[in-house]
């Protein structure tokens, strides 16, 4: 039914792709899982080498598992865990190049080796984190980093009023 052919030289028109794509793909659309659901479909579609790409929520101040592609995942990671956890207590993104030298790291799969995590936020609340895993040492760079962050203002918008929904209310 989609089909978006993301061909790109370099990465900066790489994600110039990714984030219109992102748009088409959530515009009109209020249910933040099926939003989630089709972005990390998009990300584990579109970029190259990784063995791990979705969503953590933030949960009444955990983060709770969102949708995904790869193994199966930790369901819940406390704010100030991990390298999601990390992302989610500072508000900052997180670009590790290797996992193993990360304190606290929570190996989901063993085969990762690098990892990059973006707070999702809107109007200065945590909505979640968009979480990339690689099996690939230092896989991420600033150019990956600076694609995904504009992703993940495009998501604060998109997510915002519903994604804070799936815990009841
Ligand atoms: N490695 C992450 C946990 C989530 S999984 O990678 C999917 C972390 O340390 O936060």
């Amino acid at each position: 039914m989609y089909e978006f052919r993301i061909e790109a030289a370099d990465k900066a028109e790489l994600y110039r792709q990714l984030v219109e794509a992102a748009e088409a793909l959530t515009a009109g659309e209020p249910d933040a899982i099926a939003n989630m659901a089709n972005i990390s479909a998009l990300l584990w579609e579109s970029l190259p080498d990784l063995n791990w790409a979705g969503f953590y929520r933030n949960v009444g101040g955990e983060l709770v598992l969102g949708p995904f592609q790869g193994r199966a995942a930790c369901i819940r990671i406390p704010f100030g865990k991990g390298v999601c956890g990390a992302a989610a207590a500072s508000l900052e993104p997180q670009l590790v190049e290797d996992v193993h030298a990360f304190p606290g790291h929570i190996a989901c799969d063993s085969a990762s080796r690098s990892e990059l995590v973006v707070p999702i936020v809107e109007e200065g609340e945590l909505i979640g984190v968009l979480d990339l895993d690689s099996p690939l040492e230092a896989r991420f760079d600033p150019e990956d980093l600076a694609g995904c962050v504009k992703l993940a203002r495009l998501l604060g918008e998109r997510l915002g009023s519903v994604a804070k929904a799936p815990s009841g209310s």
